[in-house]
């Protein structure tokens, strides 16, 4: 079974087969990590999404890396934190499913994630930390693959991604505890 990697950096250096941004439904760029990934891919990325007609949130639209080290770029849209009673789990969720749904459907061998949602749409951490765990956690375990890497981008995340990690394979090692 793939493992699933926690790392404090920065999402465009990576050197994996796809990269996942946190994007909004227009896919024209914007701040955060959306920002970063359309710096460093360069202007080929925006003349690209201008014609996938925008994402749903939840949903997720892929095009080439360009000049990043990534062959693909997965663009999901997060839920806006509204108090999470308006399905924003169930979105969040669906992003993470649907990313590594199309990465089993390419074939891919690797994908790494920011922690979607978290920033300028306002997700509480923890919370939104244990549905990516979990999700992904429970994506392995099923189809042994892609390999995960969560990307953190200040130690603050990455610490709460290692012990939320740490806390939900005891929980599932010892499930009625
Ligand atoms: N690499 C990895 N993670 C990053 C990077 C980076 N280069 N830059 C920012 N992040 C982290 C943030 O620290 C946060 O933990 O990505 C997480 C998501 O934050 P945002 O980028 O603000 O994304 P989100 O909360 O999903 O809001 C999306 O913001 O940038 C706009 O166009 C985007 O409108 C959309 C909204």
């Amino acid at each position: 079974m793939q493992p699933i990697n926690i790392i404090l950096g920065d999402i465009v250096d990576l050197e994996v087969d796809a990269i996942v941004n946190a994007a909004n439904p227009s896919l024209l760029g914007g701040g955060g990590v959306d920002g970063a990934i359309h710096r460093a891919a360069g202007p080929a990325l925006l003349a690209s999404c201008r014609g996938l007609g925008g994402c749903k949130t939840g949903e997720v639209k892929l095009t080439p890396g360009f000049n990043l080290t990534a062959n693909y770029i997965a663009h999901t849209v997060g839920p806006i934190w509204r108090g999470g009673h308006a399905g924003e789990p169930q979105l969040l969720r669906s992003c993470y499913l649907k990313c590594l749904e199309l990465a089993t459907r390419l074939n891919l061998s690797s994908i790494a994630f920011p922690a979607i949602s978290t920033g300028a749409y306002g997700y509480p951490l923890r919370q939104a930390t244990e549905i990516a765990l979990r999700t992904a956690m429970g994506y392995v375990e099923m189809k042994g693959s892609p390999e995960i890497t969560f990307v953190c981008f200040d130690e603050p995340l990455y610490e709460l991604y290692l012990n939320t990690s740490i806390r939900l394979k005891q929980d599932n090692r010892h499930p009625d505890a």
